[in-house]
Order: structure tokens, then sequence, then C-alpha cells
């Protein structure tokens, strides 16, 4: 049993990252142990989690499990946890009661936490605690072992917790089951060591570890061997890319190689305002695969605030940088992601808020009330400010933020762009859907033929959060 454990998550040691591309083994009885069998994984966090969840998805199709989207019929059950904000955790601890219920009448069904969650020290105590019938616990730098960790749990039938405390190092070889033939996910790194003083990311994800340039350039190489039609280039942070690298090439180089790919469409999430240099910004002007597409978090408009928060940036800066890249680049989106109600937000920090919201005008944004997270230095600190304080802030927030998202929208109204058709629309399955270049999903009318292509469509109607409109190619 390997438990986690906050003090080493905090850690950032000079220990060099190692690569493992041999990391990832399943034995030839592993390979049978679920011959016959189902797995459900439900997925509850960000991209990047999902993407752990097209991992765990091909280990256990190696190890022969077929997979079924209704856990009830399920023989092993796996949630794929974030600890983000308290209400990610309350979900995931709602299923596992709901799961109980059936495991009661199935005992034989194997029931496993892994994710965001299974790296907290508090988690880990109440699992051991309350959810000592749960098989399996394994956190987010042990994936690669899942065959090693369910054949030992199978075999001992008791519950198995593998979650290290480390500052982590890169494997290279888990198999992959994309969920889409045309999008994908690609880490190019791992980690985030700005520590945020609200964030748990820094010690669910361990230390900051970009990916050799050469690993994720072949990645996607062979993506548009297979047809794909975008990347999307995942890290917490990924403007601080290769800092940890000892050759000298940054997020600019990386977005310039895989520009080179010819891949149709790039895009990259996250953006840190203080990483964003401006020749990143002419990299992306000067290749037309690079998404107009920036996600660029603000947290919060007030300096005081931004500072408690360790953003290391001011207003003034971030307003700065957006100016720059909306100069540079006028056609792109700009979305960004706000907390309310962070420990002692006054009126006037609030106000400062909204003010760089009626100036930056975003595509759309994320908002958030502020969340306790156990172990963060935010946790720590004093807050007077009521719930209902915070409640009426996040629904003013909101109403400014839909009123410039519709009016961005508005912008394509009769608007020819081009649209990457995914699908069908799950509301109306006689229209079709994609998203732009800019990130606006577009409920389209037009052909399946143009499933998986990128086509020009003429936008009809526009709405606070998608647009409809028809394939005129
Ligand atoms: N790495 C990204 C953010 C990842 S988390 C970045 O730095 O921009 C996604 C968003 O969740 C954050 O941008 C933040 O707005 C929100 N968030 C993170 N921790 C939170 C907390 N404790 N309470 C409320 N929102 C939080
Ligand atoms: Fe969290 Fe900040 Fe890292 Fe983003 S940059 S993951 S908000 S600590
Ligand atoms: Fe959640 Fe972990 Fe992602 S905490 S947001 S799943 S990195």
């Amino acid at each position: 049993m390997l438990i986690p454990n906050l003090k080493e998550a905090q850690k950032r040691g000079k220990q060099k990252v190692l690569i493992k591309d041999r990391d990832y083994k399943v034995t030839s009885t592993q390979k049978k142990l679920g011959v016959g069998k189902k797995y459900y994984v439900k997925t509850y966090g960000c991209q990047m989690n999902e993407h752990d969840t097209e991992n765990i998805k091909a280990i256990l199709e190696d190890m022969s499990f077929t997979q079924t989207d209704n856990y009830m019929e399920a023989d092993l059950i796996l949630l794929n946890t974030c600890s983000i904000r308290e209400n990610a955790h309350n979900k995931a601890f709602g299923m596992l009661g709901r799961i109980k219920n059936l495991k009661n009448k199935r005992p034989d069904i194997i029931v496993g936490l892994c994710g965001c969650m299974a790296q907290e020290e508090v988690v880990i105590k109440e699992i051991m605690d309350k959810y000592k019938w749960l098989d399996i616990v394994f956190g987010t730098h042990n994936i690669h072992k899942l065959p090693q960790i369910l054949e030992e749990s199978i075999k001992n039938k008791k519950l198995e917790i593998e979650v290290m405390s480390i500052e982590g190092d890169i494997i290279e070889n888990v198999p992959v089951k994309r969920d889409s033939k045309y999008k994908a996910w690609i880490n190019i790194m791992y980690g985030c060591d700005k520590f945020c003083t609200y964030c748990i990311v820094p010690y669910t994800r361990g230390k900051q570890r970009s990916r050799n340039p050469k690993h994720i350039i072949k990645e996607i190489e062979d993506l548009v061997k297979d047809g794909y039609q975008e990347v999307t280039l995942l890290g917490q942070n990924v403007n601080a890319y290769g800092k940890d690298l000892e050759i000298n090439y940054g997020m600019e180089n990386l977005l310039e190689d895989v520009a080179k790919t010819n891949i149709p469409r790039i895009r990259f999430v996250t953006s840190h305002p203080w990483d964003f240099t401006d020749k990143m910004i002419e990299i992306i002007k000067k290749y037309p695969n690079i998404m107009p597409y920036i996600h660029l978090p603000l947290q919060s408009g007030s300096d005081t605030i931004l500072k408690k928060m360790g953003r290391r940036y001011t207003k003034e800066e971030y307003l700065t940088l957006f100016n720059k890249i909306k100069e540079a680049l006028p056609y792109s989106s700009i979305t960004t992601d706000i907390i309310v109600g962070f420990p002692e937000e006054t009126e006037a920090d609030f106000k400062e808020t909204l003010d760089v919201v009626n100036k930056c005008k975003f595509d759309s944004a994320f908002t958030f009330i502020f969340s306790k997270r156990e172990g963060t230095p935010a946790a720590k600190m004093v807050d007077h400010v009521s719930l209902e304080t915070k409640n009426r802030r996040l629904q003013e927030l909101n109403q400014l933020v839909n009123k410039y998202s519709k009016l961005a929208n508005d912008k394509y109204q009769d608007k020819v762009v081009p649209v990457l058709i995914e699908g069908y629309s799950e509301k109306d399955e006689s229209y079709l859907m994609g998203y732009t270049d800019t990130m606006k999903l577009v409920n389209v009318r037009g052909d399946s033929k143009y499933i998986g292509k990128i086509v020009n469509v003429k936008i009809e109607d526009v709405k606070t959060w998608s647009m409809d409109g028809v394939i005129v190619d």
C-alpha cells in the first residue's frame, strides 16, 4: 500500500525527470484478466483528466475488457476524479454512494477511484475510514501500473491503494484509445510549479515536466497520417513549456514545429498570462493552422487579490497582454477563467474584475466561486465574506459575461467561417455540429458526408452559447 503525503507533494527538488519508455507492461496473465468482462469509466475533470481516461481505456482493452456506457452492467467501474473544487469532490463521492448499492447486490464487481482526488491525503484517509469496500485506488502517477494493481486486487481480494507523492517522471509507452477520430489531445507537459495559492493541481499532478519535443512531433505526425484534423496541446501552463528542459526550446519553438507538421488545426490550453511571449503571438499570427483561439485565465481584476492568489501579474499587465494579442490577431477569440469570493474579496476588488470584463469583452468565461482546497495556502486565509455575497457576485459577473458572449457571437451573423464537423448534434439529430477555428459551437445543416472535415459554414442565427449555420461548400 502506497498512500499520498501532502508534505511530499509540495516539494520541488532538483531530481532529474526520467523519461521511461518501458514502464508500461502487461503480462500474458494480465492480458486475459478482462476476458468476457465489461468496464465503465467516468471522468470528472479537465481535458488532461479526459486524456488520462483515454489511456486508462486503452490499458483496460489491452487486458481484454470491453467498454460499456452503463455502469449498472459493468464488471469494473472506475471513477477518474477531479479535486479542483468541492463540488467535483461531492459528485464523485455521490456516485460512490450509488455504486455501493450495486456492489451490495453484486459483490464481485471491482470498483476503483483514480485521478486527482486519489492524490489527496485527506481523501485517502476518508476512503480508509468510510469506503473500505472499494477495490482499487491509484493516483495520477500510477496509471501505467493499472495492470499490476488490478491483478493484485483480484488475487488478494482487498483494497489496493497505490498513490505516489512524487515530483514525477514521464512515461512514454502508455497506450491510448482516443474518443475522436478527428480531434486529439496531446500532453506536452505534466504537472505545475506555479503554486497559485488557491489551487490543488501542483499537489495532485507533481512538478512541471515537459515532454521531449521529438516525442510530441512524432505523435502528431502519426495523427496526420491517420487523418486527424485537430490537436490540442495540453498543459496546466503551456506557455512555460520547455523551461525545465536542458535544451533551449520553448513554447514558440514547439508551436512552430507542430505547425510545420501540417496538421490542419492546432490549439493549446491553458495559457498563464505570466509566460506569454511576443514571439508566441508572432508565431500564432504566422501559421494559419494555429487556431486564433486563446484561453487566458484572469482569475481576478484586483491587484490586491491577484497578489494574494500568487498570480504574479497585475490588472494593467493583463490588459496590456490582452490588447497586444487582440491587436496582432483581431479575429481571435479570447476566453478566460474568473474566481469570485476569494478570501476577503471586497466589493471594490470585485468591481475591478467587472472592469476588466467590460474592457476585454471576453468571448466567454468560466466563472467559479472560490472553493477551499485543504493543504493550499488560501485555505488558511481568513474570510468574512458571506456565501450570499459570493453568490450575488457570481450572478452579476455571469450576466455581464453572457452579455459579451452574445455580442462576440453577433459578429458572426451572415459570415462564412471554417467549421470542423464532428458529428450529429446531441440535441437535434437532424443537425450536424462542430466548432469554428475560434472555438464557437455551431449547429449545422448539411450532408453527413462532411463529418470529419473542415468546411465553410454560413452563420444564419446567433445565440449566447451557440450558432446555427449551413454548409456552403
Ligand atoms: N492551469 C490553469 C487552470 C487550471 S484549473 C491556469 O492556471 O489557468 C481551471 C480553473 O479552475 C482555474 O483557472 C481557476 O479559475 C479555477 N480554480 C482553480 N482552483 C480553484 C479553487 N480553489 N476555487 C475555485 N476555482 C478554482
Ligand atoms: Fe493551478 Fe495556478 Fe498551476 Fe493553473 S497555474 S494549475 S491555477 S497552480
Ligand atoms: Fe481537476 Fe486534476 Fe484537472 S484537479 S482540473 S482533474 S488537473
